[in-house]
């Protein structure tokens, strides 16, 4: 292994490099090794360290481009230079930055009122590093309310098959039993039947998507919450609702204002979104609101005294940075409501102008189309034999463009699909780009039938 040789009093001589390197060219920089492993024994100037950095970074493409992810890749450069001013903020210090967590609790509270809380001052919220940790947070609450009823079976968790990771982890790290219910033919997501033919009284909750990381849907919250409450007037089985709205929280509630799947549905306990997806922040922030202190047993907020102050807490973290929830406030002081629904509404018109854009094409088939999240997913029609979704997913990297192509889960493990995710930043403009690429390759990728390998990945 070779490290850089520089010292501290003499950085450039031992290393060989030119002095003038750091700020001039970095050509000269070749004989520096950067460490993979261990440590160098000496440090090098910040110039040069940065340069040799950032040229590392230039390998991992353009965020912009990258259609696969739900967060934030674009933001103003008043939020960045907001971002920056608060970047040496702990979050857990409220006792030393009280504004910052004055400016948490706001944001608390302007969520509880886009979530329609019934009483927005019984509401308990806290922000997170992302959805993750906020589901985390509302299945604990879940369980902890299920396991004061007394019950001695194995706590269950109910949800569909194309739930986000976090869940299937939530379930593993806290000992619940994940009742996944299946895809089925062009079922992709949870239905109130099924969500309910799987409850029993050791079911801690149902977690209900808006929308599937899959596919963009929406699942119907409002229905799987009233098959709920007649199953309780049945069995007495009082089981909540979670609602994951990672990223539809921030969608629905400026676009799709009648649709009925937050507080305004008694059964609804609890609701995740991420401020660093459709709350337009980079990442990691996000949020969970429980409906009162029923939904959040008191028992899981601990009180710590050493930062100043009784503080209390509900985190898996402790230190974790202030900027976030800073650039949260700021989004929400500078869209407004109107704002908001303008940069989402621009998202989804994208969305569904190249969904259609894209079904036009001939090739493909939509699975959804960009009406629900800014997000569709689609397929090859079955008569395409001369190349499949990996094979466009791994053409359109060549253009710099990302766009995944996976296979859906258990009993639709024989469907591979390609997402794309628009987000505020994806304009007409580089949709129609992305068209004419598509449009260019598929006479290349079309080589009639061949055969075909057995795994792609
Ligand atoms: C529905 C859903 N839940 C949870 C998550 C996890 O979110 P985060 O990346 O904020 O931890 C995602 C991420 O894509 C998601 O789509």
């Amino acid at each position: 292994m070779v490290l850089h040789k520089g010292t501290a009093s003499d950085p450039d001589r031992k290393t060989g490099a030119n002095p003038l390197y750091a700020g001039a060219y970095p050509a000269l920089a070749a004989n520096i090794r950067l460490p993979h492993d261990s440590l160098a024994e000496d440090p090098l100037p910040p110039d040069t360290a940065l340069q040799l950095v950032r040229d590392e970074l230039m390998l991992d493409g353009n965020a912009r481009l990258n259609l696969a992810t739900f967060v934030t890749t674009w933001m103003e450069p008043q939020a960045r230079e907001l971002m920056a001013e608060c970047v040496d903020k702990n979050m857990i210090d409220k006792d030393e930055y009280p504004q910052t967590a004055e400016l948490e609790r706001r944001c608390v509270n302007i969520l509880a009122d886009l979530w329609h809380a019934p009483d927005p001052t019984a509401i308990m919220g806290c922000s997170t590093t992302g959805s993750s940790e906020a589901c985390m947070l509302a299945g604990m609450a879940l369980k902890r309310r299920w396991s004061k009823l007394g019950r001695t079976g194995k706590p269950n968790l109910v949800m569909g098959a194309n739930v986000q990771v976090c869940w299937e982890k939530f379930c593993e790290y806290w000992e619940v039993e994940p009742r996944l219910v299946p895809m089925d033919g062009d079922r992709f997501h949870l239905t109130a039947d099924e969500a309910i033919a799987r409850c029993d009284e050791n079911t801690i909750g149902v977690v209900a998507i808006l929308g599937s990381t899959f596919d963009g849907s929406y699942e119907p919250v409002a229905e799987i919450a009233a098959a709920l409450d007649g199953l309780a007037e049945r069995s007495g089985w009082d089981i909540p609702v979670h609602v994951d709205g990672a990223s539809g929280a921030m969608i629905a509630p400026f676009l799709d204002p009648d649709l009925s799947w937050d507080f305004r549905l008694l059964r609804v306990a609890s609701i995740n979104t991420s401020g660093h997806k459709y709350g337009l922040v980079y990442p990691g922030v996000g949020w969970v609101l429980w409906r009162d202190k029923e939904a959040l047993p008191e028992e899981l907020v601990l009180n710590v005294n050493y930062l100043g102050g009784d503080m209390p807490t509900f985190a898996l973290n402790f230190s974790r940075p202030g900027a976030e929830v800073a650039a949260q406030y700021y989004t929400f002081v500078r869209l407004g409501r109107e704002g908001f629904r303008a940069v989402q509404q621009a998202s989804r018109d994208v969305a569904t102008q190249l969904a259609d854009g894209i079904a036009e094409l001939g090739p493909f088939r939509l699975l959804t189309r960009g009406d629900q999240l800014p997000v569709f997913a689609f397929t090859t029609k079955p008569d395409v034999e001369g190349f499949d979704v990996f094979d466009v997913s791994r053409r359109l990297r060549e253009r710099g463009w990302l766009v995944p192509a996976y296979t859906f889960p258990e009993n639709r493990t024989d469907l591979a699909v390609l997402r794309i995710v628009v987000r505020n930043g994806f304009t007409h403009d580089l949709a129609d780009l992305l068209l004419a690429d598509l449009r260019r390759l598929l006479p290349e990728l079309d080589h009639g039938p061949r055969r075909r390998t057995a795994f792609h990945h």
